[in-house]
């Protein structure tokens, strides 16, 4: 019989809860509706530390230090408080930050405003000419979401200090972007444009990388990059037979639905 995870017990704003050994200390707070304000947390990357938001005090032997709760791992009898007039200081002052170097996100401005913060001591960021339309808070989830999960490593951060941006090496296109969109679905500020034109999906943040997508031969929708689908096509799948492959989300569904109803009346359409 396998064991199960081991649980322990640790302590937010004095009410105990039940967790995971080893699991971070803010994936516990959320499961339990405890809001800590947070932008470069992501279930599928290690976490990293990067945004500073989610800042809370662990308290050990009656004193507190500051740490980043996204980090902290859960173990037994660890306490923290999340939202000491200290910590509330420290994510008023970060939203002001924020503020200057993202002053076009909307996101943002509603995270600070819940802290009375909506103006910024701090010079805001120019944003003509800013492919990410003074959004971008260099959390570098894109960044890191490319590389380590999709394996492509079409963008970066490029120059230094306060003229650093993300984007594609020497602001070209790039033919290593997949143009599989998942930069713009972890970006927590909304930061990345893409659109669809036609037979043909812009990456408008990207140097406008442009990359062709596959035809749904039923609707003739185009819904996916080509090279995307043709990796998804080498993946061995023996339930699932080729022609399906190719079919849009929509006309995917709809052929495994008459599929399962022929195969109950006439015996299986499926392969194997
Ligand atoms: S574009 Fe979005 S995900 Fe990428 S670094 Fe900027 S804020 Fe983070
Ligand atoms: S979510 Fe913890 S530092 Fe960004």
């Amino acid at each position: 019989m396998t064991e199960g995870p081991k649980m322990v017990t640790v302590t937010i704003n004095k009410s105990q809860y039940r967790a995971e050994e080893g699991e971070t200390m803010l994936s516990v707070a959320m499961r339990n509706g405890i809001d800590i304000p947070h932008l470069c947390y992501e279930e599928s990357l290690d976490p990293y530390g990067a945004c500073r938001l989610c800042m809370v005090d662990h308290v050990t032997c009656g004193k507190r230090t500051m740490m980043t709760a996204c980090t902290m791992r859960a173990k037994e009898g660890l306490e923290i408080m999340t939202d000491t007039p200290e910590i509330v200081k420290y994510r008023s002052t970060l939203f002001e930050l924020y503020l200057s170097q993202a002053p076009k996100s909307d996101v943002i401005k509603k995270m600070a405003a819940r802290y009375g913060v909506t103006k910024t001591r701090f010079l805001k960021k120019i944003v003509h000419d800013d492919p990410l339309g003074g959004k971008c808070i260099l959390c570098g989830l894109c960044v890191r979401v490319c590389d380590e999960i999709m394996g492509g490593s079409a963008i970066g951060f490029i120059n230094r200090g306060p003229s650093t941006v993300v984007n594609t090496p020497f602001f070209d296109e790039n033919p290593a972007c997949l143009g599989c969109g998942t930069c713009a679905k972890v970006c927590p500020t909304h930061a990345i444009e893409i659109e669809d034109q036609g037979d043909t999906r812009v990456m408008k943040s990207w140097s406008g990388t442009r990359i062709k997508l596959q035809e749904c031969p039923d609707c003739g929708q185009y819904f996916v990059p080509k090279a995307m689908l043709e990796e998804i096509q080498s993946i061995p799948d023996p339930g699932i037979i080729d022609e399906l492959k190719t079919l849009c989300p929509a006309c995917r569904a709809k052929e495994i639905a008459k599929s399962v109803f022929k195969s109950t009346f006439q015996g299986s359409v499926y392969h194997g």
